[in-house]
């Protein structure tokens, strides 16, 4: 029987991760994790009760979308809830489809929010994202708004840079992974490239961590896709460079050649990337070219939200489920067995193919931890 959520999580896996620093996932992390785990369960419940999916024998999510009359655009969010259903115990997947149980009741997410809030106020933006979604599905599934307008546009922007910011610990973790593993892989007075810089916050707290353990960098290369985190992100990098660090900002895109971007090659001893690479059309191209960028000895570092296993579902994956470039990035055997996120099986893979020798996961038993709790996704991948 799997494990199912919400569940307590169980102080081993602090002794199952001797490879990150002691205290990192401490007490109150693991609180605020639970009631996240609980309020998604609840969140889902509520969705379910809204779609009239209780008590149901159901198709496949595709032909339950064809027969509703609902917008394809809104099936890989119909998925996620069908399945994270399954993940709380509360639908079961069939030969011919799904199972919903009824009735479905117990705590409002409304309830769980008030609760979390007030016990932990940082954590409110991972609360707002998910309820977001939830409310934004029934009109995408109705064809009426895309999900890149509901839950990306410009009134919910600053919710984003709320949502990806170190303030807020239900994210803080990525970077915080990130930063580690690219301190450890990094010499003092490193020449660092950011892809997908976002807001900022991975460079904040990969600079922190870097000025932490002795080794400022000597110049900070921080690039974006998107014109307004390329400026918000950029003011931020500059208030956070160690003395005598240089700053560069420029756009970028994993899915164009860097020359035809004006990044020549072999400059970087650091290439570094939160939660942006699942995103490239190819991976592999995509990773061959972040290669090419780097100096000898240089490394790729990658913060990226893990599938415990190629298909596994993720329950904090309902925002992303809802935008095109999350859905429509194509599948790759071995790869990318299913939209988005990548298990790391496939980011080995895709490394390797690549032309990457040696890769190193952080941590590394994370296969064993997710066994213990399918909630635990976070982790930085080294390569070389
Ligand atoms: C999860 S966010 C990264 C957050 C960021 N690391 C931070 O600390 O705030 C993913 C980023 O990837 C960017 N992105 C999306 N498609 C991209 C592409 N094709 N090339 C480069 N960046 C892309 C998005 O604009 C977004 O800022």
């Amino acid at each position: 029987m799997p494990a199912r959520l919400p569940m307590p999580l169980t102080r081993e896996l602090n002794a199952m991760t001797p490879d990150l620093p002691p205290g990192l996932f401490d007490d109150g992390f693991h609180v605020a994790c639970e009631r996240l785990d609980r309020f998604i369960g609840a969140l889902a419940r509520s969705m379910a009760r809204d779609l009239d999916l209780v008590g149901r024998r159901l198709p496949p999510s595709a032909e339950l979308t064809a027969a509703r009359g609902w917008s394809a655009d809104g099936q890989l969010a119909l998925e996620w809830l069908l399945e994270t259903l399954e993940l709380y115990g509360h639908a079961e997947h069939t030969a011919t489809g799904w199972e919903v149980a009824a009735p479905l009741d117990g705590e409002s997410p409304e309830a769980i929010r008030a609760e979390a809030v007030a016990a932990m106020p940082a954590t409110e933006p991972a609360y707002r994202v998910m309820e977001l979604s939830a409310a934004a599905l029934p009109s995408v599934l109705a064809g009426k708004t895309r999900g890149e307008d509901a839950i990306f546009g410009p009134s919910t922007l600053g919710l984003w840079f709320d949502y990806c910011s170190n303030s807020n610990p239900h994210y803080a973790i990525n970077n915080r992974l990130l930063a580690i593993a690219g301190s450890r892989a990094a010499g003092p007075g490193a020449r660092v490239f950011e892809v997908g810089g976002g807001g900022g916050s991975a460079a904040q707290a990969l600079l922190a961590e870097l000025t932490a353990d002795g080794k400022p960098p000597a110049h900070y290369t921080f690039t974006e896709l998107h014109p307004a985190f390329l400026r918000r992100g950029g003011r931020t990098v500059q208030a956070s460079l160690p003395p005598g660090c240089g700053l560069a900002t420029m756009r970028y895109d994993v899915n164009l050649d860097p020359a035809s971007q004006g990044v020549g090659a072999g400059q970087f001893d650091l290439v570094v990337a939160v939660n942006t690479l699942h995103l490239a059309e190819d991976p592999v191209e995509a990773l061959a070219h972040l290669r090419g960028l780097l100096s000898p000895g240089g490394a790729v570092v990658l913060g990226e939200l893990v599938r415990p296993t190629p298909l596994a579902p993720v329950h904090l994956e309902l925002p992303f489920a809802m935008l095109e470039a999350y859905r429509r990035a194509p599948l790759a055997a071995g790869i990318r067995q299913r939209p988005g996120f990548m298990s790391f099986a496939g980011w080995r893979q895709a490394l390797q193919q690549a032309g990457f020798g040696e890769i190193t996961l952080l941590p590394e038993d994370l296969e064993h931890c997710a066994q213990v709790y399918p909630g635990y996704y976070c982790a930085a991948i080294t390569a070389r």
